[in-house]
C-alpha cells in the first residue's frame, strides 16, 4: 500500500484521501467452467492492487500506475476506450457499468500499484477492478442491489454485503466483456471479492453461489511464472469460449454445464472435433471439482492432487490453452516427491502453475523446479509461495 501512496503523493503533491486493496487469485481446479456456468474452486493469495485516491472538483479522472511512465487522464464524460493507455480502460469500464447501474460519482485522482504479476496468470485485470470499484465506493458511496441497479447513499457505505459483493463482481466482468472486450467469466471478480484467509472458496456459476473449504494448513501454494506472458486480450481466449457455446448449442443446452460425461459422448456425431474437445475439458473439470471437494473434505490429498495434475492434461491434450513452458512445469512439479499436484493456472497460453506442496519440501520443491527450468529452457524461473487471504473489503 506504501508505494501506491507515495506514488500518490509524488504524482499528486498531496496525501490520497482513502486506499484501497484488492487481492490476486489462484484457479485452484476448474479450468473455463466459470462461462460454462460450471463449478470451480479458488483462493484469493496475498498479492494486490493497491489504490491511493483523492476526490477531484471537476469532472475528471486521472489516473498514474507504478507500473506504467505515461499518466492516463480522461473526462467523466468522455469514457471511451484509449490504445495508448490500455491500463486505464478497466477502471473506465468500470465507470460506465456503475454509471449504467445508476451510480453518482466526480472526478478522483488515483495511484495504482500492483504486487499482482503483470500477465502471470493471478488476474491482475479483476484486482484492478475491483479495487477501482471499492475505490469510487469509498469517495462517491454507493450500494448495489442484488439485481444489478446501484444507488449512491449518504456517506459512509454501508459495510458490503454477500449480495452486493455478487453485484459488483458482476459489473466487474461486465467492464471487462463490453468494454475492455475479453469474454471472462465471473472467477477472478468473484475471488477477489469472497476470499476468506486459508480457505478455498468454492463457486457455482450457475446458481452464483459460494461457499468455503479449509485448505489443508500443512499445504503451501507455490506459484511459478513460466515467464511466458499470457494476454488475454489477445483473442484466443474468445474463441475457446466461442467453441464451448457452440458445443452446448449443438447439444441442445443452455450451458456444458448441464452435459454428464456420458452424454457428451452420446453427443459426440453432432459436434465439430474441435468443439469435442473444449466441451470434453470443461465437463471434465466440472466433474473433478466435484470429486476434488470429495476428496478434500476427505483430507484424502493424493486424489485431489491427481485431479490437478488430469485437469493440466486435459488443458494439454484437449483445450488447447497450456504452453511448452507450461508442461515442462508441471513435469518437473511431478517429479518432486513434496508436491501432490500441479496445474497452469487462469486462462492459459503462458502465465503460471499452480503447485500444492508439503509445507516442509516447499524449499527443496522450489530449488529443484527453479534449476530444472533453467535447464530445460534457458530461462530463470519466478516462483512465489502465496498465503490465502481474505478478499477485498
Ligand atoms: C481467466 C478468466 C476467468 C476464467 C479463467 C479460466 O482467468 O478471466 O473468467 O475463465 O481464465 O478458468
Amino acid at each position: 500500500m506504501n508505494d501506491a501512496i507515495q506514488a500518490f503523493e509524488r504524482h499528486f503533491g498531496s496525501s490520497p484521501a482513502q486506499t484501497v486493496r484488492a487481492p490476486g487469485r489462484v484457479e485452484l481446479l476448474g479450468n473455463h467452467t466459470d462461462y460454462n456456468q460450471g463449478l470451480v474452486m479458488a483462493l484469493a493469495v496475498d498479492r494486490y492492487i493497491s489504490l491511493a485516491v483523492a476526490p477531484r472538483p471537476d469532472d475528471t479522472v486521472e489516473l498514474i500506475s507504478t507500473a506504467y511512465e505515461e499518466p492516463a487522464r480522461f473526462a467523466l464524460d468522455d469514457l471511451a476506450k484509449d490504445p495508448a493507455a490500455p491500463w486505464a480502460n478497466y477502471t473506465k469500464g468500470l465507470l460506465v457499468q456503475l454509471r449504467e447501474r445508476g451510480v453518482r460519482f466526480g472526478g478522483f485522482n488515483a495511484a495504482i500499484h500492483s504486487t499482482v504479476p503483470l500477465g502471470g496468470g493471478l488476474s491482475s485485470s479483476a484486482a484492478l477492478l475491483v479495487s477501482s470499484a471499492l475505490a469510487v465506493r469509498k469517495l462517491y458511496p454507493y450500494v448495489l442491489q442484488a439485481d444489478g441497479s446501484g444507488e449512491s447513499v449518504e456517506s459512509p457505505a454501508p459495510p458490503m454485503t454477500d449480495p452486493e459483493r455478487m453485484a459488483l463482481a458482476k459489473a466487474c466482468q461486465a467492464a471487462e466483456n463490453r468494454f475492455v472486450g475479453v469474454n471472462c467469466g465471473l472467477l477472478d471478480h468473484i475471488s477477489s471479492l469472497f476470499g476468506r484467509a486459508h480457505q478455498v472458496i468454492r463457486i457455482d456459476c450457475l446458481h452464483l453461489t459460494v461457499d468455503w473449504a479449509p485448505l489443508p494448513a500443512d499445504l503451501e501454494v507455490v506459484v511459478c511464472h513460466s515467464g511466458v506472458r499470457h494476454a488475454l486480450v489477445g483473442g484466443e481466449y474468445n474463441q475457446l469460449r466461442a467453441h464451448c457455446e457452440s458445443a452446448a448449442r449443438s447439444l441442445g443446452v443452455e450451458a456444458l454445464r448441464f452435459v454428464s460425461p456420458e452424454a457428451l459422448e452420446a453427443g459426440r456425431g453432432r459436434l465439430s472435433e474441435r468443439d469435442y474437445q473444449c466441451a470434453r475439458h470443461i465437463v471434465g473439470e466440472n466433474d473433478r471439482v466435484q470429486r476434488g471437494a470429495t476428496a478434500l473434505e476427505a483430507n484424502d490429498l493424493a486424489t485431489f492432487g491427481e485431479f490437478l495434475f488430469a485437469s493440466h492434461a486435459s488443458s494439454r491434450d484437449h483445450f488447447h490453452n497450456s504452453c511448452p513452458e507450461l508442461d515442462v512445469l508441471v513435469e518437473l512439479a511431478r517429479e518432486h516427491p513434496g508436491c501432490i499436484g500441479a496445474r497452469l493456472t487462469g486462462g492459459g497460453f503462458g502465465g503460471a502453475t499452480l503447485n500444492l506442496v508439503h509445507a516442509t519440501e516447499a524449499r527443496s520443491f522450489r530449488e529443484h523446479i527453479a534449476m530444472a527450468y533453467e535447464a530445460r529452457t534457458g530461462q530463470r524461473l519466478e516462483s512465489w509461495i502465496c498465503q490465502v487471504v481474505d478478499g477485498a473489503a
